[in-house]
């Protein structure tokens, strides 16, 4: 049997068929009968682009950069088998699919083995119970600023009401910074204990100015998707003459509020509609960078398809360096309490105010410089990795590769140093993080196989009293929050995923240079109910070489 790279769903009798197949290739529980199955096949290579008009050497996928986009449904098995044809170890990670029960899958160095040069790894992902916009990147050794990302957008089942009509197209915008310098160079810098300074200039779909047009009949109502998949700067995007309505926020339908720019932190995703209601031109969507002294912008065209040319008047002007426009922007995002997210009940029909908190985990980032390097940390911890995936030696009961306890749940405030942290919460709980930042830069985290409520955020010190200003009603769930230069985040969170989670920085550089750690949800329980066990064809690397993954039970 060759899998063929389709993003159509396979007929019902192909997809029998291949369910044995599938079945008995990889017994994967994580594969449900009635689920419909998406089979990929990717080849990681490196090409040449010409992004900012100077050539470079970017990472494809099918020859394509950024790379294809994914189209689910909810609960779709995606089977993708990533060849890595780099001449460098490759892992793709799933912004914000959340594995359920299956952190083996995640494609992080602390869950996953490196695809070697030459080597294949098939990752077998099911898309359970989300809806939204998400992306994949590459992982591993500043891959990203390379390339080697791309859309996946989840779709509603047939039956599921969606909170707004079926736009005439759905659109991805993936918005980001760029430099000119190719990953290895960068990675050098990084290495070395330099600093990268500020990017060379912002990508809309891999693009510069006008690189991109999106084509509108009058009248009608476009969604664009758009995820800020850069390094290090937050974005503002605006429709020149037009608004947004926003109606989606990383997996949860929003109260449709109009907006005439929008924020878009590192990491971040949103879906907006816009309606082609004003004349008939050509029209700028502006993306330019936010909290940054110079600021760079890009533009993508939005085509009338009766345009008289090109629409009169300058670009329009967005936000720069104000912050609490942003903040008050931040909180004028709400969930829909009577929409439905995934499942036909509605959003708000968990009451997540009312649940009482077992924890409260407080996590401050800060910029130590560690043996003369610059290096980056949360509650004073700066990550390195281990010599072996976390997830494959707690698996395999490997000791000495990480301890648990190696991250205080609290902020330190005293000097950096580097270990591998990893964090033990207990499956099962509630728990409120919150993220304070003492820095003067925006900060934007994430944490793997989550949503989270983000209650409250706000200038200056957290304290207990903070509580009394928390949003306990109609927060948005999300799996990325950024935190305000001297302010806070707080989050409420159920730990219902077993597993082990990278919470990381989505500035790429925080998170290449430690600013990330690994949350281990922790149950006693081995049943496949609370945690599936090693995929059969997972790669095993260091300390786990040799071990076998289960064998075959059906
Ligand atoms: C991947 O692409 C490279 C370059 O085109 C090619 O040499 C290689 O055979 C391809 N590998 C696979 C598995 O298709
Ligand atoms: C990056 O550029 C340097 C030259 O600046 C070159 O030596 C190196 O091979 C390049 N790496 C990649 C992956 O293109
Ligand atoms: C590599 O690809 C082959 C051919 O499709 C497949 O049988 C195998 O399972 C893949 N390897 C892994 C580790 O997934
Ligand atoms: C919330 O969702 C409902 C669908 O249940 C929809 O009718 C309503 O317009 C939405 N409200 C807002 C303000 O977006």
């Amino acid at each position: 049997m060759r899998m063929r790279n389709t993003n159509n769903p396979i007929s019902l009798l192909a997809s029998s068929i291949l369910l044995a197949i599938v079945a008995t290739t990889f017994i994967s529980v994580s594969v449900r009968a009635d689920d419909p199955y998406r089979f990929f096949t990717w080849n990681v290579t490196y090409g040449d682009i010409w992004p900012l008009g100077v050539k470079q050497q970017g990472i494809l996928i099918n020859g394509q950069f950024p790379g294809p986009q994914i189209e689910a449904v909810t609960n779709d098995n995606l089977i993708i088998n990533v060849y890595n044809s780099l001449n460098e170890p490759f892992l793709i990670s799933w912004n914000g699919i959340q594995q359920r029960r299956n952190s083996f899958e995640d494609g992080v160095y602390g869950t996953t083995c490196p695809i070697p040069p030459g080597g294949n790894f098939t990752y077998i992902l099911q898309v359970k119970d989300q809806i939204g916009t998400y992306y994949y990147f590459p992982s591993l050794g500043f891959h990203k600023a390379a390339g080697g990302f791309g859309g996946i957008r989840v779709l509603s089942r047939p039956m599921i009401p969606v909170p707004f009509p079926p736009p005439a197209a759905d659109y991805t915008l993936l918005i980001g910074d760029w430099f000119k310098a190719n990953h290895t160079d960068l990675r050098y810098i990084l290495d070395s204990g330099r600093t990268l300074g500020f990017p060379d200039g912002l990508l809309i779909n891999g693009r510069g100015w006008n690189g991109n047009t999106f084509t509108v009949d009058p009248g009608r109502t476009y969604r664009f998707r758009i995820s800020n998949v850069g390094l290090t700067t937050s974005l503002n995007i605006r429709f020149q003459g037009h608004t947004m309505k926003l109606v989606e926020v990383e997996g949860s339908h929003t109260m449709q509020s109009v907006y005439s720019s929008l924020d878009v932190h590192l990491g971040q995703s949103y879906s907006v509609l816009v309606t082609a209601d004003q004349p008939a031109f050509d029209y700028s969507i502006v993306v330019s960078t936010r909290f940054t002294n110079t600021i760079l912008s890009t533009s993508a065209v939005l085509h009338y398809s009766n345009s008289g040319g090109k629409a009169p008047g300058g670009l329009p002007g967005g936000p720069t360096i104000q912050i609490d426009w942003s903040l008050n922007q931040a909180r004028s995002i709400r969930w829909n309490l009577t929409a439905s997210g995934p499942r036909p009940n509605p959003q708000g029909s968990y009451h997540y105010g009312l649940v009482p908190t077992a924890k409260t985990i407080r996590l401050a980032n800060s910029a130590p410089v560690i043996n003369g390097k610059q290096r980056y940390a949360v509650n004073s911890v700066s990550f390195t990795p281990a010599d072996t995936p976390l997830k494959l030696a707690d698996y395999f009961k490997i000791g000495g590769v990480f301890s648990v306890g190696s991250i205080s749940d609290n902020p330190t405030f005293g000097g950096g140093y580097l270990a591998t942290s990893v964090m033990r919460v207990n499956y099962r709980d509630y728990i409120e993080i919150v993220f304070e930042n003492y820095e003067d830069t925006v900060q934007s985290w994430h944490i793997d196989g989550y949503q989270f409520w983000v209650v409250g955020m706000d200038g200056g010190q957290w304290s207990s009293a903070s509580r009394n200003n928390y949003n306990l009603r109609d927060a948005v769930a999300r799996y990325t929050v950024q935190v305000y230069p001297k302010s806070w985040s707080a989050i409420y969170m159920p730990l219902d995923n077993v597993g082990m989670w990278n919470v990381r920085s989505e500035d790429w550089v925080r998170q290449y240079l430690g600013q990330q750690f690994y949350l281990q949800v922790y149950t006693t329980s081995t049943s496949w109910r609370d945690e599936y066990p090693i995929p059969r064809n997972a790669l095993l690397c260091g300390r786990a070489s040799g071990r076998h993954t289960r064998p075959l039970r059906v």
